[in-house]
């Protein structure tokens, strides 16, 4: 309020929400750094700005469902100011393409998640008439960036997915796989460490992939060389990835998680299911046995690993003993953590289209719990493990519970509340004195701070 505007008038305000996964806080970062770089500021509230945007995700009708109630408030707001813009980008956006102007009438410009440098033609052309971007051809990459913590940065490895997951509708939504050349991430990386990032999330729907349809000296480049890559760069004190592939995941990323410094001690391996028969009915290509295989292989090299992964129930055809696969494997595996989902049919997707073995959604809803508690249960019970032990932390800002206390996270991704003098972006010793399923608690070993 009251800053200069340009030659037009006031400056623009605009309002992100962003739904969905990392891929789209990344690509919400770029948007927010291509709109400042033309001029606009952010706006609090939704109801204050000129520009409403939402950058959406449709891996689930849930998360669909969601958008449509936030779509509606747009809706009223520009009908009380009609010199409104309304944008709607990311993966739903491409999943329903030019329809989206038919459903919603009230949307100025839409775009796929390949198409987000788009929008900053679209606003600095004088064209009002309602636009849809949905080729797959931009690196949000290439975008300034406005980093939503300054010490931690994304950096978007590939687009796309050439896997063909039988449930999954992301391979509509973000195409096929592009990787970046690895000298342009290393140089990004580079810059982001000299902007004082020192934690980054390298980013790709199946990161093992990365580099094959590249060439450096007539070879493709690999995942595990550009870990290294990042690791040598001063600066940058943690690596982490996600998602790794299961059918992908080979010794020399594992081995990586040993050797290089700055690489944390977490890995997020998605299951999906522990039937090989429902994992061949989802087409993920790898079945119980090599998924147990490559889980030794990781506690082989990496024995204090964090294991995280991503489950579906209720997948068409999923008996009971079917899902009772899946419950051993989470009992052999013992996960840290898990996200754990019910399989929603996705418009476009081969797995939408079987009409057998329906699973009935109180079936779903009873396999979730029996699963959630299995879930719960050995995150509790590996958690304790970090008790009585100081870890390294690094500072994300004030508990979200108690302000007197600080929040951050452990190397193995656990979120640890604790007291003490740490500031954000800090990295610093905690002594952890408690452990839930959930969070961590502890002191800041004083005495490390002095030394350090
Ligand atoms: N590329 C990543 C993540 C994909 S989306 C990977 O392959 O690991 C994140 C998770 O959402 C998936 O791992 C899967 O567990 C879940 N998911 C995807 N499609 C789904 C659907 N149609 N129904 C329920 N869960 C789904
Ligand atoms: Fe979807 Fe499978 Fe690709 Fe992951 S690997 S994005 S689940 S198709
Ligand atoms: Fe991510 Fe959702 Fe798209 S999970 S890739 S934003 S469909």
């Amino acid at each position: 309020m009251g800053a200069e505007g340009d030659i037009f008038g006031e400056v623009k305000r605009y309002h992100l929400t962003t739904f969905g996964c990392q891929m789209n806080e990344h690509d919400s970062e770029r948007m927010k750094g291509m709109l400042e770089s033309l001029g606009y500021t952010e706006a609090p509230e939704r109801a204050e700005a000129d520009l409403i945007l939402f950058n959406t995700c449709s891996i689930r009708e849930s998360a669909d469902s969601r958008f449509i109630a936030h779509l509606g408030e747009a809706k009223r707001l520009k009908r009380e100011q009609p010199g409104r813009v309304v944008g709607v980008g990311g993966c739903w956006a491409q999943s329903v393409k030019e329809e989206v102007f038919a459903r919603f009438p009230f949307v100025d410009v839409a775009f796929g998640p390949g198409q987000v440098h788009k929008l900053a033609e679209f606003l600095t052309s004088d064209s009002l008439t309602a636009q849809g971007y949905f080729e797959f051809e931009g690196f949000t990459g290439h975008l300034p960036a406005r980093r939503t913590r300054p010490f931690q940065g994304w950096l978007q490895i590939s687009v796309g997915c050439n896997c063909a997951c039988s449930y999954c509708i992301v391979p509509s939504t973000r195409g096929r796989e592009v990787s970046r050349p690895l000298a342009e991430l290393v140089a990004e990386v580079e810059a982001m460490s000299a902007d004082g990032v020192r934690e980054v999330t390298l980013l790709g729907q199946n990161v093992n992939s990365y580099g094959r349809d590249l060439r450096i000296d007539g070879r493709p480049a690999s995942f595990s060389e550009l870990l290294q890559a990042v690791d040598a760069i001063e600066g940058i004190e943690r690596i982490r990835y996600t998602s790794p592939h299961p059918k992908d995941m080979r010794e020399d990323v594992v081995r990586a998680h040993a050797e290089l410094r700055s690489l944390c001690e977490h890995i997020h391996l998605p299951l999906q299911s522990g039937s090989s028969r429902i994992l061949k009915a989802m087409r993920r290509t790898y079945d119980r046995q090599r998924y147990l295989d490559r889980v030794a292989l990781i506690r082989e090299h990496v024995p204090d690993v964090a294991l995280t992964t991503d489950i579906i129930v209720g997948f068409p055809g999923e008996s009971e003993e079917d899902f009772a696969e899946t419950l051993e494997v989470v009992e052999e595996v013992r996960y840290d953590s898990a996200f754990t989902f019910i399989f929603s049919p996705r418009r476009g997707t081969s797995a939408a289209e079987l009409t057998e073995g329906l699973v009935p959604h109180p079936v779903k809803v009873q396999r979730m719990e029996r699963l959630l508690e299995a879930v719960q249960r050995h995150a509790r019970e590996r958690a304790q493990r970090f008790v009585g032990r100081t870890m390294e932390v690094l500072v994300e800002g004030p508990s979200r519970t108690d302000p007197e206390r600080m929040r951050g996270r452990t190397r193995h991704n656990k979120v640890v509340n604790f007291s003490g003098l740490a500031t954000p972006g800090e990295l610093t010793q905690v002594r952890i004195d408690g452990a839930s399923s959930q969070t961590l608690s502890g002191e800041e070993s004083l005495l490390a701070r002095v030394a350090g």
